[in-house]
């Protein structure tokens, strides 16, 4: 009997620790972003705690990190009452519309001055969360805006949602945010619905409120949500601070995630500046965002402004311009790829989608049409990001009149003739005829193109009309076009034909990687090749390595090996290798030792955004000049690079006194050194 004391009061005090030591790191892994401990190492922490609440149940208490994994499913939600409404927003879609809002504010206040804090419209769920004495206690959806239902179960399982808060909150208190799924959660999530048949998630909201609305919380569970408070919907037995901007500060130092892109104005023209500056960049961020919420920061003026309906006068939504439109599928066209894939685009009733006119959209495959049952003459929804060719999302079954018609990939190659196949597991149907002009033509062009060759002026219609011509059938044929052949083409003044033909000649020098690219070897990418080149420094080389030699590469497995070798293999392709050697063009690897280039020894981090050299070719440009592009700055690192909005590597710099340069001072040095090194 004693001796089961002693474990209970011992297993009691490790219990404790473990409890702080996973909320611990469950705070800097889904609140900071910036964990301690590897995932293997916290879950043997989960694993011990888990063990000891099963040996003493006694133990287990309802914020107890084991209470986040999900529990047996629910009978069915219940109903929560909202003691304050969760309200809407008022939408405004131009400058003159917010101008128009603030108007009206700024007379309800008599003019007196007020700044604002805008925040990212997050695409997701609203939920309100009510905490007592420290403890969450009920979780809800946002319902009918009175009532909502009750998903605490579910909303426990998302790790960055405190189950419990310190004891100097108040006593009672609600805050308020929306949950979401981020962007990479969702494409794995509607991956692996592919995978078993499942419908896909057509937005990040309705992802989000399908996985938080699970009846059994284990699924919830699986899911990557996660969460932003914004706002504090009413607390008792405290005060609170007086501005939206520092209530938002104290949820934050009680362990709430808050975004941290949530910025303060002063005037409405820093509204206006911020709501650009994400317009820009919703590429960038992890997470869909469909506008700014923008508020006017004193509550005392919030209260004076009060509510017209259920929209509060005090905040509005700006919208950023749609990415989803709907519109008719006509037909579906296909393009012969130069690999010889059969790829089938949408052709649409032109609509204006953000201001774009859309009538084309990428459609991947057959099956990928018949998975999302798209069918030729049904109204779909289709959408666009930034500058990615438009998708469609999917049908509006509920629009069909049943003479809509289901695709088939055609029997025959619609550019030649011959007989298309689909061979196994690959998802591509392909034309058989490796001499099929829509290959030959492609194959060109992509030689010719920007990440290859880069031969400039010589773009699509310039290829095309070339080949049409048949004065070039190959690659290879460009580079014996004369001054004569090229005049004779429509639109080609004699300064164009000069041009053109110095910038063939200007390719010969590409370095070797280029050239291995550019011959369009299939499952050869630019990156493959750059790593191709490092282990073999001429196309003879490469076209004799044997298969034991590539796979010795690390990251080239049988699959490229075998397309590297039956590509040398055919005799097409080595003949179109003999006539670039004969035309002059370098087939191998310059070779310079590593130790005599200008920035060799010197490691160089980057961060926030460059613009006249992005990123990744900026970080090519530093390896070329024998330089190394680091991703942490470390006491090793001799060069941090400042761009716009630079992230905490900066910090991390200048506290380790690293050289910090501008991106005019970067660039500067690589053009001494690329200047050096010629
Ligand atoms: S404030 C009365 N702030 O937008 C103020 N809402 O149409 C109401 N939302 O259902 C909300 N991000 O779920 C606010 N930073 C943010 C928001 C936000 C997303 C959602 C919210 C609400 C809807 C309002």
């Amino acid at each position: 009997m004693i001796e089961t004391m002693a474990g209970l009061a011992e297993a009691k005090q490790r219990v404790q620790k473990l409890r702080e030591l996973l909320n611990h790191h469950n705070y800097r892994y889904y609140v900071l972003d910036s964990p301690e401990i590897s995932d293997a190492e916290y879950d043997q922490l989960m694993r011990e705690l888990q063990k000891l609440e099963d040996e003493y149940p006694e133990l287990i208490t309802p914020d107890s990190p084991t209470q986040r994994v999900g529990a047996a499913p629910l009978e069915a939600f219940g109903v929560v009452e909202h003691p304050q409404p969760l309200l809407s927003l008022a939408n405004a879609f131009d400058d003159d519309e917010l101008d128009a809002w603030y108007k009206r504010a700024s007379n309800l206040l008599g003019g007196r001055q007020t700044d604002f804090v805008c925040e990212l419209k997050m695409d997701g769920l609203a939920v309100a969360l009510t905490y007592v004495n420290g403890l969450l206690e009920v979780g809800a959806t946002r319902g009918d805006g009175f009532r909502g239902e009750n998903i605490t179960q579910n909303l426990k399982t998302v790790r960055s949602i405190p189950l419990s808060v310190s004891k100097d909150a108040p006593r009672r208190f609600e805050v308020r945010g929306e949950v979401y799924l981020p962007k990479a959660g969702l494409k794995k999530l509607n991956q692996e619905r592919e995978k078993e048949g499942l419908p896909l998630f057509a937005n990040p909201r309705n992802a989000a409120a399908g996985s938080v609305r699970q009846l059994d919380s284990r699924i919830t569970a699986q899911r990557p949500l996660d969460i932003f408070i914004y706002g504090l919907g009413w607390a008792e037995g405290k005060a609170m601070p007086e501005t939206h901007w520092e209530i938002m500060q104290y949820l934050r130092s009680l362990g709430f995630k808050i975004n941290p892109n949530n910025a303060l104005c002063k005037t409405l023209d820093e509204v206006k500046t911020y709501y650009k500056h994400w317009l820009d960049r919703l590429e960038t961020l992890p997470y869909d965002v469909d506008g700014v919420v923008v508020k006017i920061n004193r509550i005392a003026y919030q209260d004076e402004l009060g509510y017209v309906g259920r929209e509060p006068r005090w905040a509005i939504a700006y919208k950023f311009p749609a990415t989803q439109g709907t519109t008719r599928l006509l037909d579906i066209g296909i393009n012969v790829g130069r690999t010889g894939s059969l790829n089938p685009y949408a052709i649409m009733e032109p609509v204006q989608v953000g201001g774009v006119v859309i009538k084309q959209a990428a459609l991947h495959n057959e099956e990928d049409i018949h998975r999302k049952d798209i069918r030729i003459g049904d109204w779909v929804i289709i959408q666009r990001a930034g500058e990615v060719i438009p998708e469609i999302v999917g049908p509006i079954p509920s629009r069909r009149t049943g003479k809509e018609e289901i695709f088939h990939m055609p029997k025959r190659c619609p550019v030649c003739g011959a007989e298309v196949i689909k061979p196994e597991g690959e998802a591509m149907h392909r034309c058989t005829n490796a001499a099929c002009p829509a290959q030959a033509l492609e194959k060109i062009k992509h030689f010719a193109s920007r990440g290859a060759m880069d031969i400039e002026g010589v773009g699509e219609k310039l290829c095309q009309a070339l080949f049409e011509a048949g004065m070039v059938k190959d690659a290879a044929d460009l580079y014996y076009l004369t001054k004569g052949q090229l005049v004779n083409l429509e639109r080609m003044a004699d300064k164009s034909t000069t041009n053109v033909l110095k910038s063939i000649e200007a390719s010969k020098e590409r370095p070797l990687a280029r050239v291995v690219f550019a011959l369009g070897i299939p499952q050869i990418g630019s990156e493959t090749a750059d790593l191709l080149v490092e282990h073999f420094s001429s196309i003879d080389e490469l076209a004799q390595a044997p298969m034991e030699k590539l796979l010795e590469i690390p990251s080239i497995g049988p699959k490229i090996a075998d397309s590297v070798l039956a590509f040398f293999r055919q005799k097409e392709n080595q003949r179109i290798i003999e006539k670039l050697r004969q035309a002059g063009v370098r087939l191998e690897e310059k070779k310079t030792k590593a130790k005599d280039l200008p920035l060799a020894g010197l490691e160089f981090v980057i961060t926030g955004r460059l613009d006249v050299s992005p990123r990744p070719e900026a970080e090519v440009r530093i390896k070329a000049l024998g330089g190394k592009a680091g991703s942490d700055v470390t006491r090793k690192t001799n060069y941090l690079v400042v761009g716009t909005d630079p992230g905490s590597k900066l910090a991390r710099a200048q506290s380790l006194g690293t050289t910090i340069l501008s991106e005019e001072e970067f660039l500067k040095m690589l053009k001494e050194a690329e200047g050096k090194s010629k």
